[in-house]
């Protein structure tokens, strides 16, 4: 059985974070320039079904058969091989890297089960549609995740800008020009799951003050998505910093997003906004190519950990 690899690309939340776990639009983008890449190679001295698995970045260097059942490599893997109707697997070496920072919105849990079941499923020479693998993903991420909406593993297996919404057939959209946007991480770790649940618990106390700002979110994203396919850039800057007002009620910010978003504002960004599960993590400006790393400076001063200048071709 030859060698397999498969990379699949970072991702970050334009709009939408949060309302879309209520059933509102979402717009998310791949971000390539981090990956995860999984490696598959045939182990020709192990004995049949021994499954090892390397994975520096996390210290891991593991039989498979030892990892605890809900271990997201063991839920890709055990994916692939229920799918393919495997009763075992041939004796194989997994190897695992991935660029993308973790817990911190970009998706690496995502673009490392994506990476790993398109590898595993090409080495055993049953490469997987793209529904089958963004399904299998899925798996890990509710795992993880509890209940998470799926933008995720959607965004990171198709590798491309799409607005998607919970229950419906998600859509890929044209995008009129070539964006540039700096990501800038607070270095707080931030669990999305408990940001989640805070929400939740807030939305049963208030339901119907919850449910209209989710509502005005997905008022933004539909706007956004229009600007989107209309190169508008002053439109959707203006909307990041609406869909960051709105996160600001969902109590989902904090004093160190609120400063990078600020930051950014003052230093000429087109808009900002948190991205993701928030409470730290990343926030995202939407900025002219010739100022992306004047302002990433700028964030950095402002106390952002690591920037990254991301560039969003036209599609
Ligand atoms: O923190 P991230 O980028 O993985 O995004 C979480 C997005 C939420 O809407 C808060 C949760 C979800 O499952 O969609």
């Amino acid at each position: 059985m030859p060698l397999a690899s498969a990379t699949a690309p970072g991702k970050i939340i334009l709009f939408g974070e949060h309302a879309v776990v209520y059933n509102r639009p979402a717009v998310a983008i791949p971000v390539h320039q981090v990956q995860a890449r999984a490696l598959v190679a045939p182990d020709l001295t192990a004995p049949s079904g021994r499954v090892w698995i390397e994975a520096p970045d996390i210290q891991l260097s593991a039989d498979l058969a030892t990892l605890p059942t809900g271990d997201p490599l063991k839920i890709a893997v055990e994916g692939v091989r229920e799918y393919l109707k495997l009763s075992a697997l041939p004796a194989a070496r997994l190897q695992v890297r991935s660029t993308i920072p973790v817990a911190a919105g970009l998706g690496s849990g995502a673009a490392v089960s994506v990476a790993v079941i398109r590898a595993l499923a090409a080495f055993l020479g049953s490469p997987l549609p793209d529904d089958a693998v963004c399904a299998l993903a899925y798996r890990v991420e509710q795992r993880l995740h509890g209940t998470p909406s799926g933008i995720d593993n959607t965004v990171v297996t198709y590798a491309r800008p799409i607005c998607f919404q919970r229950g419906q057939p998600f859509a890929l959209f044209p995008v009129a020009r070539e964006l540039t946007f700096v990501i800038a991480d607070t270095g707080i770790k931030s669990s999305t799951a408990a940001a989640v649940g805070a929400v939740r618990e807030a939305w049963k106390k208030e339901p119907a003050r919850y449910e209209q700002i989710f509502d005005e979110v997905a008022t933004i994203v539909m706007d956004a998505r229009l600007a989107l396919e209309s190169g508008s850039t002053v439109e959707l800057g203006r909307l990041m910093n609406a869909n960051h007002q709105l996160l600001k009620e969902l109590d989902v910010s904090s004093p160190e997003l609120d400063r990078l978003v600020q930051a950014a504002q003052d230093g000429g960004a087109a808009g900002a906004k948190l991205s993701g599960g928030g409470r730290g993590g990343n926030m995202i400006a939407l900025v002219e190519p010739e100022r992306s790393n004047y302002l990433a400076a700028r964030l950095s001063n402002a106390g952002a950990v690591r920037t990254l200048v991301t560039h969003l071709p036209r599609w």
